[in-house]
């Protein structure tokens, strides 16, 4: 299939690029300021602010289907800029749904574990949202702007880590870059997650398209842990003193938005409709270890020269 992938110089959109390129597809990404001129693949930028960017978007990439992966994605970013937050992540989703709708091709729209307030945890896609930030609250927006435009999309909830382009973008590269460098770091024991390897999402979502499906699904590992578990097992897995990752609390962090502690969420629906489980956050540390064994996180890289 001929892939639009928008956000494709993210953390989810490079890695999603690839492993569509693996899997045989061909791939047409859409980045917004950087460009990725190094790529085994075509792609443009455009500033989907612009409703007629969004437009033109589609017609020179002519998909057979789309994973809709862009955003503003820094939650406190957000907070500070909600006029683009609502317009990226509200507005947009919905202007690409009518599109696909109108095209009747596949559509996954990515949206967010944050649209539940942690209160509870153990979520599933029947739990009603409660949102705590402009980030969870627009991207809850957008969810609602897809299921309308376009009821069979399927709008993929996700958490992820992996490599991105900066060498920044995630979770675990933040961990093993400072404990690379011997720094000591804060790990939160109060903020748990189930997250995925962005690989083993990418394909997740590619089986998904392949499969037909359709609606809300949570794309999140079966098993979850805390943030400072998370750290602790990422120092394991590449050979760094775990002693360097501080216990912590996220209330003592000086943060811009509010966070959610327990954004634990269930992926029963996914493993039902897919017949077999999303991969464990143990299978991706040790996928993301083999990766940077391997100089993946050097090769893509290299599509931004
Ligand atoms: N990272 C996570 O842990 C996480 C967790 C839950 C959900 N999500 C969701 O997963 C999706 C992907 O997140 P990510 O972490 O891969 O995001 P990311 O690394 O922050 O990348 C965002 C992407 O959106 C593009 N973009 C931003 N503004 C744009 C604009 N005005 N026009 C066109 N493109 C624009 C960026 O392009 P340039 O960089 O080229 O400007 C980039 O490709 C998002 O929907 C996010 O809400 C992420």
């Amino acid at each position: 299939m001929r892939l639009l992938i928008t956000g494709a110089s993210g953390l989810l959109g490079v890695n999603l690029a690839w492993e569509a390129m693996q899997a045989g597809h061909a791939v047409v990404g859409v980045t917004g300021q950087r460009g990725l001129p190094g790529a085994p693949f075509p792609a443009f930028r455009a500033d989907l602010t612009s409703p007629a960017a969004v437009e033109n978007m589609w017609a020179q990439a002519r998909p057979d289907a789309v994973v809709h992966a862009a955003a503003l994605a820094h939650v406190d970013a957000c907070e500070q800029h909600p006029d683009l937050a609502h317009r990226l992540n509200a507005e947009v989703p919905g202007e690409i749904a009518a599109l696909a709708a109108a095209a009747g091709i596949p559509l996954v729209h990515v949206s967010t574990d944050a649209v539940f307030d942690g209160a509870r945890g153990n979520y599933t896609e029947d739990d009603a949202p409660n949102p705590l930030s402009t980030y969870a609250r627009t991207k809850l927006a957008g969810e609602q702007a897809v299921a309308a435009k376009y009821p069979q999309a399927i709008i993929a909830r996700v958490n992820f880590f992996g490599w991105s382009l900066s060498g920044q973008r995630s979770l675990a590269e933040w961990f093993v870059n400072n404990l690379s460098a011997g720094q000591p770091v804060n790990g939160f024991t109060d903020v748990f997650f189930c997250p995925l390897l962005a690989n083993h999402l990418a394909r997740l979502l590619l089986e998904s398209l392949e499969r037909g499906l359709s609606g809300l699904y949570h794309f999140t590992s079966p098993a979850c842990l805390s943030k400072y578990a998370f750290g602790v097992a990422l120092a394991r897995q590449f050979g760094y003193p775990h002693t360097l990752i501080r216990p912590a609390s996220v209330e003592d962090a000086s943060l811009t938005a509010r966070r959610a502690h327990n954004l634990t969420l269930r992926s029963d629906k996914l493993a039902k409709a897919l017949r077999h489980p999303p991969p464990t956050w143990e299978t991706g540390i040790a996928d993301f270890h083999r990766l940077h064994r391997q100089g993946y996180p050097q090769h893509i890289r290299r599509w931004l020269r």
